[in-house]
């Protein structure tokens, strides 16, 4: 029997991926209320939201999952029957230099986050109710080259700061599913790409310094591998758990999609080269480009001092959710490197405007 979400409430929406779920579930059952919880961060932002704030049945509120009182009482006053939690810090080179605020945010965020849940949905009598976690592969560590992808059945063994604050929310989600009933479900994600992802990520990293003719800062020997998923992809995955996963279970979500870091980059270098040759107008947009002066994106690529405790390896196993729930991700590595790219391309204001703030005073301090 499949589960009915009417009145969500999504922490995190004016991130990256919450915020493409909030336009796919609006799209999707434009019949549902949904309410986005957001601390407005460094990575959150309110502009990746603007095709939502318009419709009636959508609220964005401004504020911390670490407040209990804000959470329960927006849980009681919205109605909310439906959780979604992505708030988190993520990435993972911020949680190396400054590992408090993840501690903060997605241990202790996530657990008052359960706490008001079960408070508003169990305490007072039960009522139909889900908690839907969204976690990480990393939670499983680094796998040698030829090793199995992970499956939910991996033992964790997180390496980053990061990825152990959200085995971390994970364990404590798993503790209150089998301490107090309370009906929750996560899903491990393989790395996501796609619109509004914050350009401190590998993929629109590596476009803006192409576009603004800027270093591509490739760690160590670029031969890391991770399984890249289109957001969208990600985001049918959650709606499939969240209506028809077994309450209490956890199920991966991956693009069966392995690159190196170097692959990819060079991808997207040949991808704009192209772009330049076929646009005289890209040349007048980005006058610092390379292709400009007769050279090639590749050009920029630098290989930098490796990250500390990088991981080598990350690769899913989605045979459970394939099979349980008929999971099948739709767009291809080369239709949704294409389309993110044109995002990119078409959204200018927005990923200049998002870097132009504590990002790039971040990027000083710690790497001046
Ligand atoms: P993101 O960094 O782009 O967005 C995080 C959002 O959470 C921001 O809008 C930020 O303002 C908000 N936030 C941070 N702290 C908060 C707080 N204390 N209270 C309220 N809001 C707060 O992250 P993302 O890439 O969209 O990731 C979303 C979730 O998905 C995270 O839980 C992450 O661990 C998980 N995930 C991400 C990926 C990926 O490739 N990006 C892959 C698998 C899982
Ligand atoms: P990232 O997008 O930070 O995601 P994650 O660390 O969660 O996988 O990085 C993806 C890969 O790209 C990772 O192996 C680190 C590497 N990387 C670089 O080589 N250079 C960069 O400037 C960045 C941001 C990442």
């Amino acid at each position: 029997m499949s589960y009915e979400p009417q009145r969500i409430l999504v922490t995190g929406g004016a991130g990256f991926i919450g915020a493409n779920f909030v336009h796919f579930w609006l799209q999707k059952y434009p019949g549902n209320r949904v309410v986005v919880l957001d601390a407005l961060t460094y990575a959150g932002n309110r502009a990746s939201l603007l095709a939502a704030e318009s419709q009636p049945n959508f609220r964005f509120v401004h504020g911390d999952i670490r407040e209990y009182d804000l959470v329960s009482s927006l849980l009681r006053e919205e109605q909310i029957d439906t959780l979604i939690h992505f708030a988190a810090e993520s990435h993972v080179d911020r949680s190396i230099h400054g590992p408090d605020e993840f501690i903060d945010t997605n241990v202790i965020g996530t657990h008052v986050l359960l706490k008001a849940a079960k408070a508003v949905w169990l305490d007072g009598g039960p009522c139909p109710h889900r908690f839907h976690h969204v976690s990480t592969d990393e939670v499983y560590g680094t796998l040698l080259a030829g090793a199995p992808p992970f499956t939910e059945g991996n033992q964790y063994a997180p390496n980053s700061p990061y990825a152990a604050s959200k085995a971390a929310s994970d364990h404590l989600v798993r503790a209150y599913h089998e301490t107090y009933g309370l009906e929750v479900t996560t899903s491990n994600c393989s790395n996501n790409y796609g619109p509004y992802q914050f350009p401190e990520k590998l993929i629109p990293l590596i476009i803006g310094n192409i576009l603004d003719g800027r270093p591509l800062p490739i760690y160590g020997d670029g031969l890391q591998i991770r399984d890249w998923l289109y957001v969208d992809d990600h985001n049918r995955g959650i709606d499939l758990v969240v209506r028809q996963g077994k309450v209490g279970d956890t199920y991966n979500i991956g693009g069966n999609n392995e690159w190196t870091n170097i692959e990819i980059v060079r991808l997207i270098c040949r991808l704009l080269d192209e772009k330049f040759a076929g646009s005289e107008a890209m040349g007048i947009r980005f006058p610092h480009a390379p292709q400009v002066s007769g050279s090639i994106a590749e050009s920029l690529i630098t290989h930098v001092k490796d990250r500390l405790g990088h991981d080598r390896r990350y690769a899913i196993n989605a045979g459970k959710i394939t099979a349980e729930l008929g999971y099948v991700p739709v767009e291809s590595f080369e239709t949704g490197i294409r389309k993110t790219l044109d995002w990119y391309l078409d959204n200018e204001d927005w990923w200049r405007s998002v870097m132009d703030g504590s990002y790039r005073k971040w990027v000083e301090l710690n790497y001046a």
